[in-house]
C-alpha cells in the first residue's frame, strides 16, 4: 500500500514519518515513535488508554489516522515533564499532574493512569481551577479498572492546588517522594505503605514488559 509522508511536532520535537492511510495515529505514536507511554486498552473509542494532548484538545488517537495529524502538536505522557510547569510542585522532575498521581495515590495497575493524566492536562489548560464535577465529567471517557476514581479526582484536584499556588494536601502514601525502592532481598517497595511485598524483576512491571 502507498504511503503518505506527514509531519508532526511530538513533546516540542518535529517528527517525520512515512505512513499507510490507514495507520491509526495510536500505532504511529507507540511503534514508529517507540511512545509506548501510551496505551491501548480498546482501540475503539471506548477505554481513554490512547489518549493524548493534541492541539489543545485531548483525544483519543486510535480515532484518528495518523495522516489527520499531519502538521499538528501532540503532547504524550512522556513529554509531560518537560513543560513548563514540570516542577511547580514538590518534586523538580515532574509535571504537577503526575505528581498528583504520585501524591494521593491516583493508580493502581496503571493502565489507564497516561490517559487520565492527558485528559486533566486538557481540562487544566482550559478551567485551572475546576469544581469535583468538572473533573468527573471531563474524565468520562476515560476508564478505569482498579481505583474507584475517587484518587484519579483527588490527583487532578491536586494539581490545580499547584498550578493555582495552593498548599496542595500531604499525600496518604507514605513515602510518595521515594519513587519505589528495591530492597536487598529483591522485593520492591513502591512507597506506599500498605506491607504487601510484590517483587518486580528489574525492569519490568509486574514481571512483564510493557
Ligand atoms: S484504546 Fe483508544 S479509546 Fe481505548
Ligand atoms: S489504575 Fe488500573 S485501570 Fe486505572
Amino acid at each position: 500500500m502507498s504511503t503518505k509522508d506527514i509531519t508532526i511536532t511530538v513533546n516540542g520535537t518535529e517528527k517525520e514519518l512515512s505512513v499507510e492511510p490507514r495507520r491509526l495515529l495510536v500505532h504511529a505514536i507507540r511503534e514508529d515513535l517507540d511512545l509506548t507511554g501510551t496505551h491501548i486498552g480498546c482501540d475503539t473509542g471506548n477505554c481513554g488508554a490512547c489518549t493524548v494532548y493534541k492541539d489543545g484538545e485531548a483525544v483519543k488517537s486510535c480515532l484518528m489516522f495518523a495522516v489527520q495529524a499531519d502538521g499538528a502538536e501532540v503532547t504524550t505522557v512522556e513529554g509531560m515533564a518537560d513543560l513548563p510547569e514540570a516542577g511547580m510542585g514538590r518534586m523538580d522532575d515532574l509535571h504537577p499532574i503526575q505528581e498528583g498521581f504520585r501524591y494521593m495515590h491516583g493508580l493502581q495497575c496503571g493502565y489507564c493512569t497516561p490517559g487520565m493524566i492527558m485528559a486533566g492536562k486538557a481540562l487544566l489548560e482550559k478551567d485551572a481551577d475546576p469544581s469535583e464535577a468538572t473533573i468527573r465529567e471531563n474524565i468520562s471517557g476515560n476508564l478505569c479498572r482498579c481505583t474507584g476514581y475517587q484518587n484519579i479526582v483527588k490527583s487532578i484536584q491536586y494539581a490545580a492546588d499547584v498550578l493555582n499556588d495552593r498548599e496542595p494536601p500531604e499525600s496518604p502514601v507514605e513515602h510518595p517522594e521515594s519513587g519505589g525502592e528495591t530492597a536487598a532481598d529483591g522485593g520492591f517497595d513502591c512507597g506506599a505503605g500498605c506491607g504487601c511485598d510484590v517483587t518486580f524483576e528489574s525492569g519490568t512491571e509486574g514481571g512483564e514488559e510493557r
